[in-house]
């Protein structure tokens, strides 16, 4: 198939077209970098022996989609692009709805109108809230959103599922992810955040290369195996390899599907602490610190749905997770600009 990949440049995007020209799709890319560095593609194409075309465009930016649109006939969109960051969306919500809703609908209206309607669009567990049931299932409800960008996830959600409605020949499909590490066994793409990391793996792996001095963990009295919050953190490969697994099952179907996409194992912080100790035999310092606004204690999925409909299940477990996110901070201490 012939694949638009939004935002193709950045963490998972990358990864994913690596398994995708794996397997003999197409791909081409569009990507601002406004998050990422060419530099990525480049080592994708190092990695995977094939030229990654690239269009460095904003998906807001109409003209420009609909040349590419026109130029290369999609039959499928992975569309990764937009923002992320939950600290920086709740300081600047505009930025936010602005650049992932109307992204959004300028990339829906101009792939639709191109004739392309098979759509797999990047969600993320951030929909369901605190989820009302543990393990989380698809049929758990959306719920109330603690920041704006979990927000405009779950209205970007809500825009597809009404076009679906409107127009049954889009076939669209919805994947919540769960809490993506890891990086390629290689060690060459992997993670590369702007600033000090949010999220816990890449600030272990920068306290374990010495950019940091310490981590910080954030509450130990939740009600939780050891107090530690609890997350299903799945490798970013196993991510990748779920949407070529959507493309295989979806071609020629219409209509709207959702699937999580985790590994169904919840790790306490301390556990991932431990588990990164332990595969790569290096110490990290850290501390307990208040609990985080808008956490929550406990989340990983029931990611039986895609076994059953997609045949598609993580492999990788928490001590490959901790391996390869360690390979690639350590090979490349400074990200992309090393
Ligand atoms: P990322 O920031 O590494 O990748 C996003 C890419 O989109 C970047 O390369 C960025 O330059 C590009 N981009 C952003 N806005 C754009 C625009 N208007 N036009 C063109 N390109 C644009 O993030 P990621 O971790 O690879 O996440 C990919 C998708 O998955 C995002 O939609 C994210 O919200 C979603 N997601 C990520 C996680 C996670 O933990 N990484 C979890 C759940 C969902
Ligand atoms: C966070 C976002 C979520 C988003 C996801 C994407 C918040 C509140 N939630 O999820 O909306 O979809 O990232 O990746 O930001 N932790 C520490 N110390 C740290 C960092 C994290 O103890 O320095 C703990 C957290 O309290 C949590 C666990 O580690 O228990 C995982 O945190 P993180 O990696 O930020 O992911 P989420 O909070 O699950």
């Amino acid at each position: 198939m012939k694949i638009l990949v939004t935002g193709g440049a950045g963490y998972i995007g990358s990864h994913t077209v690596i398994e995708l020209q794996a397997v003999g799709h197409e791909v081409v890319v569009v990507d601002n970098l406004v998050n990422a560095d060419l530099v990525s593609l480049k080592r994708v194409e190092r990695i995977t022996g094939k030229a990654v075309p690239f269009v460095e465009a904003d998906i807001r930016d109409r003209e420009a989609m609909e040349q590419v649109c026109q130029t290369y006939c999609f039959d499928c969109c992975i569309h990764f692009a937009g923002f992320k960051a939950v600290g920086e969306s709740v300081l600047q919500p505009w930025k936010y709805y602005d650049n992932n809703i109307t992204g959004t609908l300028v990339l829906l209206d101009v792939l639709g109108k191109s004739g392309c309607k098979n759509l797999i669009f990047s969600s993320s567990a951030a929909v369901y809230g605190e989820p009302e049931t543990i393990p989380v299932t698809e049929t758990c409800p959306r719920g109330r959103c603690a920041n704006p960008y979990a927000r405009s996830k779950s209205i970007q959600e809500q825009i597809m599922m009404d076009m679906q409605k409107a127009d049954p020949e889009w076939n669209i499909v919805l994947l919540r992810y769960f809490n993506p590490i890891g990086a390629h066994r290689s060690g060459m793409i992997g993670e590369d955040p702007k600033g000090i990391p949010n999220n816990l793996m890449p600030y272990i792996t920068q306290v374990a290369v010495g950019k940091l001095e310490k981590l910080s963990i954030f509450g130990d009295d939740y009600d939780t195996v050891d107090g530690t919050g609890v997350r299903d953190y799945i490798h970013v490969v196993d991510l990748a390899k779920g949407h070529v697994k959507v493309l295989d099952s979806i071609a020629g179907q219409c209509g709207l599907e959702i699937f999580n996409l985790g590994t169904g194992v919840g790790y306490s912080v301390l556990d991932v602490v431990r588990g990164f100790e332990k595969a790569n035999n290096v110490k990290i310092l850290y501390e307990i610190k208040e609990r985080r606004a808008g956490d929550i204690a406990v989340c990983y999925s029931d990611p039986g749905k895609a076994e059953r409909m997609l045949g598609w299940k993580a492999e990788y477990g928490l001590e490959d997770m901790c391996r390869d996110s360690w390979n690639w901070q350590k090979r490349n201490p400074n990200g992309f600009t090393d």
